[in-house]
């Protein structure tokens, strides 16, 4: 270590070549490197040839004198940062504010106290070497910490492409049914028709032989053709189909509504709506096992950013779904509930939102690092463990929170609680 630090290069910069004599004697003793040159202009060259850890300046020098070279070096970038102790003559009219000013770290008196001297170069030199070690690892800190936002933003988009995923999978469901008994009514429409169209021809030929055998021959033909059941079925075919695609509107305006990519302002919504189209995005993970309460409240619109608001709900409606298939015997009265309401508290009024489960249950060690990011109990593929911190960021960027607690009978409980805004809803 000590044969380390007395490596460190000094730089003297002093017209009083007596003064220097005794300088540079001092400071190769203890083993620095030493330069020594006798003006300002020859100093500051010295530095930018060859940068020393440390510099001594005297401050009266003809030409230019200490100040003004201190000045010009800390203009310069790369020698701003080496510190520079200024030598002054106990006579001199040495002006302390102004040596601080122009950068000095310090100042030695001549004539020189040995020990003095050589403390305050080394205190120098000693904080200099850790504030280079600083700004390396700030240097190191800051590369680790645009890795970090990097990988960070790649995660939440790998979790956006999950719960992209989800609703794939559930759009495509929720299309399929109506799309099939639309297709499948289509045939049996065309089949109907069919037979319409040959009785359609009978009138017809009956109208032009008006012939009483003929007329005997429709009913028959009727009859035996289920008449009046065929005509019951065209009009239950046709209602079905105009249910399919009544069925098919309401899944595209969810989705529109789940995703308002249209809407990245902060607004005021309706958050019902929002429960409801994630609720019927998560139809298919839903199914009819677990049955959905909805305990709604007078809740008013709440400002908020929508997409992401339906994000956070998706994430604790699928938590939710995942803990009553996790149980290991699902009963026939599993049940999630969502109830909302309006509280007051803390002087502002809040919206809430708590989805209840009859699941598993949350393990008591688990529910402090739940919302920790990449928290997950759940096998590799199936979760990813970033949904509830996410979904506690979004909630926090809209300024409320999000608490979870285990029911006393089985399950969980989440609570979201939302800022209302005041003077207009109270
Ligand atoms: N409703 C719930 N009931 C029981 N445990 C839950 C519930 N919601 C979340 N958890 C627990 O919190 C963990 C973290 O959830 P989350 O952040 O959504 O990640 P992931 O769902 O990918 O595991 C889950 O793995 C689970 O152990
Ligand atoms: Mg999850």
């Amino acid at each position: 270590m000590e044969a380390d630090q007395n490596k460190e290069t000094i730089l003297i910069v002093d017209d009083t070549p007596a003064n220097l004599e005794v300088l540079i004697h001092l400071f190769q003793k203890e083993g620095y490197k030493v330069r020594a040159v006798t003006s300002g202009s020859m100093g500051i060259r010295s530095a930018e040839h060859d940068p020393p850890d440390i510099i001594l300046l005297d401050v009266n020098m003809p030409e230019m004198n200490g100040f003004e070279v201190c000045r010009i070096l800390k203009q310069n970038e790369t020698l701003s940062g080496i510190p520079v102790i200024f030598i002054s003559a106990l006579t001199d009219t040495f002006d302390k504010v102004t040596a601080f000013e122009t950068g000095g770290v310090d100042f030695i008196s001549k004539p020189f106290q040995i020990a003095e001297a050589l403390a305050r170069v080394r205190t120098h030199l000693a904080l200099r070497k850790y504030q280079r070690l600083l700004e390396i690892r700030n240097y190191d800190l800051n590369q680790a910490l645009a890795q970090l936002k990097e990988a960070q933003s790649q995660l939440i988009n790998s979790e956006k492409m999950a719960s992209l995923g989800v609703l794939t999978a559930g759009i495509a469901h929720e299309i399929n049914n109506p799309i099939s008994f639309i297709y499948t009514s289509s045939l049996g429409i065309s089949k109907n028709i069919d037979f319409f169209l040959e009785l359609q021809k009978k009138y017809e030929e009956l109208f032009e032989q008006c012939d009483g055998s003929k007329i005997q021959e429709l009913s028959v033909f009727k009859e035996q053709n289920d008449f009046s059941e065929r005509m019951d079925e065209l009009k239950l075919l046709t209602a079905n189909i105009v249910n399919g695609a009544q069925r098919i509107t309401g899944i595209v305006q969810s989705l529109r509504r789940f995703a308002r990519i249209d809407e990245a302002d902060m607004k005021e919504i309706d958050i019902h709506e929002n429960i409801d189209s994630t609720l019927l995005l998560l139809q298919h993970k839903i199914n009819n096992r677990i049955r959905v309460v909805k305990e709604y409240g007078p809740i008013p619109p709440i400002p908020c950013y929508p997409a992401r608001l339906s994000q956070v709900l998706m994430n604790i409606i699928s938590n939710a779904i995942d803990a009553i298939e996790a149980k290991k015997e699902m009963t026939d009265r599993e049940q999630i509930t969502i109830t909302t309401n309006v509280i007051e508290s803390n002087g502002s009024t809040w919206a809430t939102i708590e989805i209840t489960d009859t699941g598993k249950g949350i393990p008591e060690n688990i529910i402090g690092k739940m919302f920790d990011p990449f928290f997950t109990t759940k096998p590799v593929g199936k979760g990813m463990g970033l949904g509830l911190s996410i979904s506690s960021n979004i909630i926090r960027e809209h300024g409320g929170m999000v608490e979870a607690k285990n029911l006393e009978q089985s399950g969980a409980s989440f609570l979201i609680t939302l800022p209302v805004q005041k003077p207009e809803y109270v």
